[in-house]
């Protein structure tokens, strides 16, 4: 390999298109595990009850997707590494960078936690995995709400166009 890793790389002013593309897919794909996979929940009922494990659309579906999902976030840590991203925006008070940094950490550890709390719940039969699970999904609704929250703040409170770094 020919790269050097002496230094980070510089901010630049906005994502780079892959790591648009990565932010937009992941958004896709989550939202799917909520609004068409959720179903997997009534599989893993039956499974956990009676021994029968069945891969329906809605199970074979969620699985693909949620592992589709660490694959993405584990290929976006290395691009955030390798490409840098752009520096918070100077003008805003100094809480709200710290929160955004906070948050986008969050984000990055529940979606590489979940997936592999769902596989223990599905492929070992873990009803604590489940419990886990299901707990990270509703804290994550409330991360994803917040998220917005502070992506409409930044661009209607601060006009700092946050929103066009990521498009
Ligand atoms: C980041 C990726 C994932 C997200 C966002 C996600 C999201 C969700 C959501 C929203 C639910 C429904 C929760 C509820 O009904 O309260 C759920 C349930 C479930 N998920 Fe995932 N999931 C992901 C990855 C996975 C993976 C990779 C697997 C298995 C290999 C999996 C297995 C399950 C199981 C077994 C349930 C049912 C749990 C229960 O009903 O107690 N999930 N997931
Ligand atoms: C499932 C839903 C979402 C997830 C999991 C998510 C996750 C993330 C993460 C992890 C980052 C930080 C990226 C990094 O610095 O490495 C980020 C940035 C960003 N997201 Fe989202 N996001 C979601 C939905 C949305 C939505 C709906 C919008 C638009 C309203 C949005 C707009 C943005 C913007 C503008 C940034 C860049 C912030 C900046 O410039 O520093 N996101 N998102």
């Amino acid at each position: 390999m020919s790269d050097t890793k002496a230094s980070p790389p510089a901010a630049t002013e906005t994502y780079s298109f892959r790591q648009k593309l990565v932010h937009w897919a992941v958004v896709v794909l989550v939202a799917a595990q909520f609004l068409v996979f959720d179903a997997i929940g009534r599989d893993f009922g039956r499974g956990m009850r009676t021994g029968d494990w069945v891969y329906s659309p809605a199970a074979t579906g969620h699985i693909l997707f949620g592992f589709a999902i660490l694959a993405l976030m584990v290929w976006r840590l290395k691009l955030r590494r390798d490409e840098g991203v752009p520096a918070l925006p100077a003008a805003e008070p100094g809480w709200a960078a710290t929160l955004a940094r906070l948050s986008h950490a969050a984000f990055y550890l529940m979606l590489l936690a979940m997936p592999v709390a769902g596989a223990v719940a599905w492929f070992r039969q873990s009803g604590n995995a489940a419990e886990i699970h299901e707990a990270a999904a509703t804290l994550l609704i409330a991360l994803i709400a917040i998220h917005i929250a502070a992506v409409a703040l930044h661009q209607f409170r601060w006009r700092s166009n946050i929103l066009s770094r990521m498009m």
